[in-house]
């Protein structure tokens, strides 16, 4: 019994000791933990080897800063919870855009903002910006599961049409004999390339379709557009002509911004259009709108196919399209200063990264407008905060024109002046302080870093880092 019981014991204690020892083991059940997520985490080192894996995979580009990743993570897990089971398989993977070893990934796909979404098709070959809804899973599912199916869907009853051509948007559909034609191979290939911006269907019966000519039999083409003539058909399958009419017969005779959402993808396209632009602005509540808008569209008939544009916009509704971020506006960036040798350095936005965050440096940033009396009242005290400092090269005070400059959405700059530092290993706070010389000249000792040296030293504060951010 006895010779057992040590048996046993010696049995116990090697299983303990393997167990704890044993490097694969240990990570083994780490990679089970991750894999709890159904949101694939990938970075440089294996990326490309995933997106090729697979015929559709979304991928998010987040920073760990940024309280809208922060605030879409869980909606984006929920989704992919729902289409892991979605046949053909829709993954949804995550990508950290701000860590340095990711920068080349982000630029690759132009990420300049986070969270920024992005579909891969055919192993990653097909590259598409995610513009569909992000603000609850349900949505997304029903977006990704329509992008994820056919590019053209087949029209089988009048109900199809129905739910399809909603009366908003652009719909394409084909008519055909039967589909076993080149027209059809044909009509596929264009939407499938063209299919993040229209919706394509095809059908054998002309009379399910809604306007029209309803017994044609096809090979034809009938293009629905909310406006103008409400369809146009065409009749030449090659595809560099079809895809010429596809775009060309969906721009409106005149573009109209106001309030209804759903008019902007057609202010998107009239903006990439490299046509002349003409655009016209007033109030659309006002009494001589209509008026106005008649002869407007008289002169844009007038002008047809000469390569000018026409756009009529609500005043009322131009400022919001831009605050929403339907639109993009222009970036507003003062030049950088050739002279900058005054002991508060001027930062714009074109500088902000070179001068503040990866400039190495302890920087204290106060983003201020120039009629703002606090700001006002801020300016004698930040200067002599940075003489105290002249001789100090790791510690920088600048200020940045938040009336001239665009700043990043990240820092949540809400009204001025807002006042952050960015310690030397990339640290960012936001100062919460009291706005005296002697509170700015304490806090900038004690959050201050040595300067950096070598990579070593960043890697070591990254962790450290990463949660002075979440503070924001
Ligand atoms: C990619 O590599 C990272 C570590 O570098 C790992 O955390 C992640 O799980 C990997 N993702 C996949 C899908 O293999
Ligand atoms: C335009 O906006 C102003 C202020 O919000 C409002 O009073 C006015 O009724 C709006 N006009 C139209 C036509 O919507
Ligand atoms: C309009 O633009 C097209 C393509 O850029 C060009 O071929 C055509 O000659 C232009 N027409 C006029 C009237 O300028």
């Amino acid at each position: 019994m006895a010779i057992y019981r040590v048996l046993i014991l010696s049995a116990f204690l090697a299983l303990l000791v393997f167990s704890s020892l044993s490097p694969a083991r240990s990570e083994e059940s780490g990679a089970d933990v991750v894999e709890e997520s159904a949101v694939l985490t990938l970075d440089a080192s294996n990326f490309s080897e995933t997106v090729a894996k697979y015929p559709f995979i979304l991928v998010e580009f987040y920073a760990s800063w940024s309280k809208r990743c922060e605030t879409f993570a869980p909606v984006y897990e929920k989704a992919a919870a729902i289409l892991r089971k979605h046949d053909p398989p829709v993954v949804l993977a995550k990508v950290d855009g701000d860590d340095e070893t990711n920068k080349e990934i982000a630029s690759k796909y132009d990420v300049t903002s986070f969270p920024t979404l992005i579909i891969l098709r055919n192993q990653g070959k097909n590259i598409q910006e995610y513009d569909g809804p992000i603000e609850a899973e349900g949505k997304i599912v029903e977006y990704l599961k329509k992008q994820a199916g056919p590019a053209s869907v087949e029209i089988k009853s009048s109900e199809d049409v129905g739910t399809l051509i909603e009366g908003k948007k652009i719909f394409i559909v084909a008519v055909f004999p039967d589909y076993s034609r080149g027209e059809f191979k044909n009509f596929i290939a264009v939407a499938e390339k063209l299919r993040a911006d229209y919706d394509f269907g095809h059908t054998l019966d002309a009379k399910h379709l809604p306007h029209g000519d309803l017994t044609v039999s096809g090979p034809v083409v009938r293009l629905f557009k909310p406006f103008d003539e409400l369809f146009v058909d065409f009749q030449d399958f090659h595809v560099d002509a079809l895809e010429d009419f596809i775009k060309t017969a969906s721009v409106p005779k005149v573009t109209i911004l106001d309030r209804d959402p759903r008019k902007r993808p057609f202010v998107i396209k009239f903006f990439d259009l490299p046509d002349a632009k003409a655009m016209l602005f007033l109030n659309f509540g006002n009494e001589d709108f209509d008026a106005f808008k008649s002869k407007y569209y008289e002169v844009a008939e007038h002008y047809e196919g000469k390569n000018i544009s026409f756009l009529i916009a609500d005043l009322n509704a131009t400022k919001r399209a831009f605050e929403d971020g339907s639109l993009t506006p222009f970036k507003k960036a003062e030049p950088i200063p050739e002279v900058n040798n005054e002991p508060v350095k001027v930062v714009v936005a074109d500088s902000l990264n070179d001068m503040v965050f990866e400039s190495g440096k302890n920087v204290l940033l106060e983003f201020y407008i120039p009629w703002c009396g606090f700001c006002k009242e801020l300016k004698p005290i930040l200067e002599e905060v940075a003489v105290s400092f002249q001789n100090d090269d790791d510690v920088v005070i600048a200020k940045m024109d938040g009336s001239k400059n665009d700043i990043p959405h990240e820092l949540n700059v809400l009204g001025y002046p807002t006042i952050y530092f960015s310690s030397a290993s990339g640290k960012l706070v936001r100062y919460e302080g009291l706005r005296t010389k002697g509170d700015f000249i304490d806090f900038i000792r004690q959050n201050k870093d040595a300067i950096i040296q070598d990579a070593t030293v960043q890697k070591d504060t990254t962790v450290e880092s990463e949660s002075l951010k979440d503070e924001l």
